[in-house]
């Protein structure tokens, strides 16, 4: 059997098997609001056999959003759309998940398709005006950046309450699996970080206190008997950024409160991980042995993700204790039914008995005809 297809049962929800849908933004939402759009894109994923389908970065609050197609979930009228997607997914058989984030000052950007960079007066000409972003502290992202505004002591308590009330909604929208995005450079990733982080206040003389705060708040709202995800920027090479013990630190305390998983990202910038002299890459047999790493120094289960696509190498992690769960990001883009034709290729499936009902009998015969047609085709396979 393989493990890549095994259920994967924590606290009260379990998963069809291993695969998880990493959060990916698509900058297709309107005051933070989900369509139609993100009903079919992510149910899509669902209906490919992934096990866990996470919904991508949504918003805790609106000065927290990339840009202004992100998801939210600050008001409560942002929860019904967002209960229509995780229904979807959950009615095609898989869990659903989603992330909240806050990118304190790599917000008020452009979506990728019109120059990713720092919003401006043209952009507000066509509907998309800038807004002031929020940090730990008034340092831009880079030379270039808008500076943003640094947060008063009372605006990071309130913030931290912002992460609760978003929780709250994920669980009254029917999320099964919450992630917090701690990784990227964004703002959980800012507050630990010297580069980031030169508060004088609480926030700043103990930089994990911010993510140790929402972790907190984070769960008094999230129910026991649901898992609660925290992705990292596992790997980094700036000089002077949050150390690798530090993130070890952080992660034995977020276990403390409640957090179950550790998803295994890379950089944002503001981190300086030990990579052995190699340049950052976000291939997973890269951020492998880090992550295990982590997996053992925390104790907490490990999502690892980067450039998965031979199903083999999926299962090789899981079997060398290396991961837990595998993500898939760009390979679900390209193919929303990996995990079905990764069933196939790992032998655990070959008469597509996991596809959809109504596809099924039509698959079948569909082989059967390609088989008469073309001897060297091989029903069921990975292509
Ligand atoms: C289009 C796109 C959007 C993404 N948005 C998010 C996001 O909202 N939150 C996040 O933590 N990571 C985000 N990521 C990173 C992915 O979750 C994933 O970790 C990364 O793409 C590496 O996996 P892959 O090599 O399988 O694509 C995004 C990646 C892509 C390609």
């Amino acid at each position: 059997m393989a493990r890549l297809f095994t259920p994967y049962s924590l606290r009260g929800v379990t998963a069809r098997n291993r695969v998880v849908i990493s959060p990916m933004q698509t900058s297709q939402a309107h005051d933070g609001l989900a369509s139609d759009w993100h009903l079919a894109h992510l149910t899509r994923f669902a209906m490919g056999g992934a096990g866990t389908v996470f919904v991508e970065s949504t918003a805790v609050e609106a000065r927290g959003r990339n840009n202004h197609g992100d998801l939210g979930l600050w008001q409560d009228e942002q929860v019904q759309p967002l209960a229509r997607v995780a229904e979807a997914i959950r009615r095609e058989g898989a869990v659903p998940a989603i992330q909240l984030g806050h990118t304190g000052r790599k917000a008020s950007t452009q979506k990728w398709w019109r120059g990713n960079g720092a919003l401006t007066e043209a952009d507000a000409a066509q509907g998309e005006p800038p807004w002031l972003a929020v940090a730990p502290s008034a340092l831009p992202v880079g030379p270039g950046w808008p500076t943003p505004q640094a947060l008063g002591t009372a605006e990071v308590e309130d913030l931290v309450q912002a992460w609760g009330s978003a929780a709250r909604r994920a669980r009254e929208a029917g999320f099964q699996v919450l992630e917090i995005h701690g990784a990227h450079g964004y703002l959980i990733h800012q507050f630990l970080s010297p580069l980031a982080n030169q508060r004088t206040d609480r926030f700043g003389q103990h930089r994990l206190r911010f993510a140790l705060d929402v972790a907190e708040a984070v769960r008094q709202e999230w129910p026991e008997d649901r898992p609660l995800f925290w992705r990292v920027s596992l790997a980094d090479v700036v000089d002077g950024g949050l150390e690798f013990d530090e993130m070890v630190d952080l992660l034995r305390s977020l276990k403390d409160r409640g957090v179950d998983v550790v998803d295994c990202s890379s950089g944002g910038g503001i981190s300086s991980y030990p990579t052995q002299g190699k340049s950052v890459s976000n291939d997973l047999t890269f951020r492998a042995a880090l992550a295990a790493r982590l997996r053992e120094a925390s104790g907490l289960q490990v999502m690892g993700v980067g450039l998965v696509i031979d199903p083999r190498t999926a299962e090789g992690y899981l079997g060398a204790g290396q991961a837990d769960l595998i993500g898939l990001g760009r390979e679900a883009l390209y193919n929303p039914n990996w995990p079905l034709h990764a069933e196939a290729a790992l032998s655990v499936n070959r008469d597509y008995a996991s596809w959809p009902q109504s596809y099924r009998m039509h698959l079948l015969r569909r082989a059967a005809s390609a088989d008469a047609l073309r001897p060297s085709f091989s029903p069921g396979s990975a292509t």
